[in-house]
């Protein structure tokens, strides 16, 4: 009778308009579901400039907060709430360094080193922390979806 219990926690992935357009969202979800998320929820969007502001507003005024939010509000993304224990740094670590050309180099099979450009077009967005997580889930999905079933956050595993 060895059941423990597991804290299971959950994060925002973006798929952003570089791997949309080059047509990378299957094989992106593929590799989440193989690395063991659960998929909560998912929904194709086009963010409205301001909401691409309110999402990066940490970054306001930093010099690539403009063509960043201009970028992220020009063509549609895919987001989804994973969950994972430890989902946040499971997603990062998944992902890959934030620039591309040096996921390539450090991380080869990460996602942003196989599908990603650069610093900038890099394929995909996670959550840095939890509180960022609740926030940004809220912000794409809505209040609701970031508090709705607390309870399930912990689970019997064997
Ligand atoms: S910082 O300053 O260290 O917090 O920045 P960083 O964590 O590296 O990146 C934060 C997000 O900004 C994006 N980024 C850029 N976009 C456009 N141009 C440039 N030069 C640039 N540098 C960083 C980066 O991809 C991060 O986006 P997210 O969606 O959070 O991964």
């Amino acid at each position: 009778n060895d059941v423990e219990a597991a804290s299971l926690s959950r994060t925002l992935a973006l798929i952003k308009p570089d791997a949309m357009k080059a047509n990378h969202k299957d094989e992106i979800i593929s590799k989440i579901k193989e690395n063991g998320f659960t998929i909560v929820q998912e929904q194709q969007l086009l963010l409205s400039k301001e909401k691409a502001s309110m999402f990066y507003k940490e970054h306001d005024g930093k010099p690539f907060y403009q063509d960043l939010t201009n970028w992220m509000s020009s063509a549609p993304i895919y987001a989804l709430i994973l969950e994972k224990q430890d989902a946040i740094q499971s997603w990062r670590d998944l992902m890959g360094p934030t620039d591309s050309n040096k996921a390539r180099d450090t991380e080869p099979n990460s996602i942003r080193a196989l599908f990603g450009t650069d610093g900038s077009q890099n394929a995909t967005h996670g959550s840095d922390s939890q509180t960022s997580a609740d926030r940004e889930i809220a912000l794409i999905f809505g209040e609701e979806s970031s508090v709705e079933k607390e309870e399930s956050r912990v689970v019997q595993v064997q």
